[in-house]
């Protein structure tokens, strides 16, 4: 065999490797999906107006989960906890003839939105409480025990365990603290808030400027 060849064979199963790798990664990354925040977005606004309460077309309801888990008219399951690929909901989502697809005759879903389903009932179809209904749990503050959190100027900048839940969506985003207004704008600002008006000079020279 000639030298080139080698090198393309070996180049071929780099490649593979690459593909390989990466797609294993990118499956990995698939972050646990919430049903409130982002599952029940989609189903209320592309399919509950005909698939819940009292529209039940094709005798499917998304309303609850009981229902949503039950035969549809067809006789087949639109939900499979765990198995998008025998899922109804999904092939009809994914269809290309706008007939058949759901949401029916409307413009079909988004790649983001249709992925959103599919890890949704591949990671079981979780349903959730209405938040109101849901306990109040104690969370803990993002970064509070890490230390790679503390960069830049995060724990720095905290104050409160409020300020770590803030700066940890900022920081993803690429955004930064703005610098702390002067005392007199904080007191102009917290003054308006709680009675409508600004401060009396009385209580401007009771919160003076930083020496
Ligand atoms: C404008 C009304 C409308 C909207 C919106 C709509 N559907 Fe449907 N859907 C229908 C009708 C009508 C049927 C029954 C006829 C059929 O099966 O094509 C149906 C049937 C279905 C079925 C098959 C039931 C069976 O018998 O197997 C599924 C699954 C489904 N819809 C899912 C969805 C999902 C998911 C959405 C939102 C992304 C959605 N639909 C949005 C009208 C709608």
């Amino acid at each position: 065999m000639h030298r080139w060849k080698h090198k393309k064979i070996l180049l071929t199963f780099s490649i593979i490797i690459v593909i390989g790798a990466s797609a294993f990664i990118m499956s990995a990354n698939h972050s646990a999906i919430d049903f409130n925040t982002q599952v029940k977005p989609i189903l209320n606004k592309k399919c509950i107006v005909c698939h819940g309460g009292v529209k039940r077309q094709g005798d499917f309801s998304l309303l609850f989960r009981i229902d949503a888990l039950s035969k549809a008219k067809s006789g087949k399951l639109a939900i499979v906890p765990g198995d998008p690929v025998h899922s109804e909901l999904i092939r009809r989502i994914t269809l290309s003839d706008p007939e058949d697809r759901m949401p029916y005759k409307q413009a079909p879903l988004s790649k983001e939105e249709i992925e959103v389903l599919r890890d949704w009932i591949k990671q079981g179809a979780k349903w959730g409480d209405h938040w109101a209904y849901v306990p109040v749990q104690d969370m803990p503050a993002p970064g509070l025990k890490s230390s790679a959190w503390h960069d830049d100027i995060g724990i720095g900048w905290a104050k409160n365990e409020i300020d770590h839940f803030i700066w940890d969506k900022m920081k993803p985003m690429g955004l930064k603290p703005s610098p702390e207004a002067p005392r007199a704008t904080l007191l102009r600002r917290v003054s308006l808030d709680l009675t409508g008006l600004p401060p009396s000079p009385a209580q401007a020279a009771a919160f003076p400027p930083h020496p």
